[in-house]
């Protein structure tokens, strides 16, 4: 069935599943001598989180401070930014070519802490953890591996709930991923944020992220980054920031769109995990349903 053919579609690293569509061994091996700076700003969330809206966020935060302190070589480049947002996506050079560039790297990533280069933690480079509820992460990641050619896709919905239960899927389980975060959340170099904080009030979330990073922004700047990462206005600019991948990447944007797909039983059976897996760790207790 599907379900095997996307299990076929997967390969191991450290324990969690990866989809070797899109990432390989050989480029995570190449990844784990990547040397990170304190400088560094990174972004770490599951897939679906809205990791592409906290990104723009973090790059336009990045981009602006730079020029404010007119120093042209802390800001990338459009081709830059195009190549280098997600750590694990790439080719087995990549990080070679990012030693060589001397900005404020922002990187993305949805690995899991332990699949990634011990420097990240050593240099101690400042870390912003974004989480979403599980219901609404399922739901977006659904719509996004059945409209997306490159993961694998799924017959029904009832078989992807399956997969995101048990964890067999690209990037592993949800609530595996929430759990081994929540044992980095107190370190002083890492902000937890959420989606639905971001979406109930995206100007303090802005403010809060850009004083996390020692980004000096004035309030006329924070403002223009608060409207330029508005759900409309990155869908317009879709085309333009993600190419054809835009038209699926901004789908609805919205909070509890979960209750369109699912049924009651599957309600109860992830509130169930929930409770049991994440109610009690640190970033389980940030999350809002
Ligand atoms: P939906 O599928 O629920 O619409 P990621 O970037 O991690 O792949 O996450 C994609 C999700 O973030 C999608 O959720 C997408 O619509 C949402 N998203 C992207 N930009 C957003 C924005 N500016 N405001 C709110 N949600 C946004």
């Amino acid at each position: 069935g599907a379900t095997m053919d996307c299990e076929d579609l997967l390969f191991s690293y450290k324990g969690i599943l990866y989809p070797t569509t899109v990432c390989s061994p050989e480029v995570f091996k190449a990844l784990e001598c990547f040397e990170a700076r304190r400088e560094d700003v990174i972004l770490a969330g599951y897939p679906k989180s809205g990791t592409n809206w906290a990104g723009q966020i973090l790059t336009d935060l990045v981009t602006t401070a730079a020029e404010n302190t007119e120093d042209e070589t802390n800001s990338l480049n459009d081709e830059e930014l195009e190549e280098f947002p997600y750590l694990e996506i790439g080719d087995t050079e990549k990080y070679q070519r990012m030693e060589k560039l001397s900005s404020r790297r922002v990187i993305l990533t949805h690995l899991f802490p332990h699949n990634l280069p011990e420097s990240i933690f050593k240099n101690k480079a400042k870390i912003l953890v974004l989480v979403r509820n599980p219901k609404d992460v399922a739901t977006s990641f659904y719509h996004f591996t059945n409209d997306m050619s490159p993961l694998p896709s799924y017959a029904t919905w009832d078989d992807f709930f399956t997969a995101f239960m048990t964890g067999k899927m690209p990037w592993g389980s949800y609530f595996d991923y929430i759990c081994e975060w929540s044992k980095h959340v107190d370190e002083e170099n890492v902000m937890t944020i959420t989606y639905e904080e971001l979406k109930e009030n995206r100007a303090l979330g802005v403010k809060k992220i850009a004083e996390f990073f020692g980004l000096l922004l004035t309030e006329e700047e924070l403002q223009a980054v608060t409207d330029r990462s508005g759900f409309q206005a990155m869908k317009e600019n879709a085309q333009k920031t993600h190419g054809a991948f835009g038209n699926i990447l901004f789908r609805k944007g919205s909070v509890s769109d979960w209750k369109n797909l699912f049924t009651e039983d599957q309600n109860q059976e992830m509130d169930k995990t929930f409770e049991e897996c994440l109610a009690k760790t640190k970033l389980g207790a940030k999350i809002k349903y």
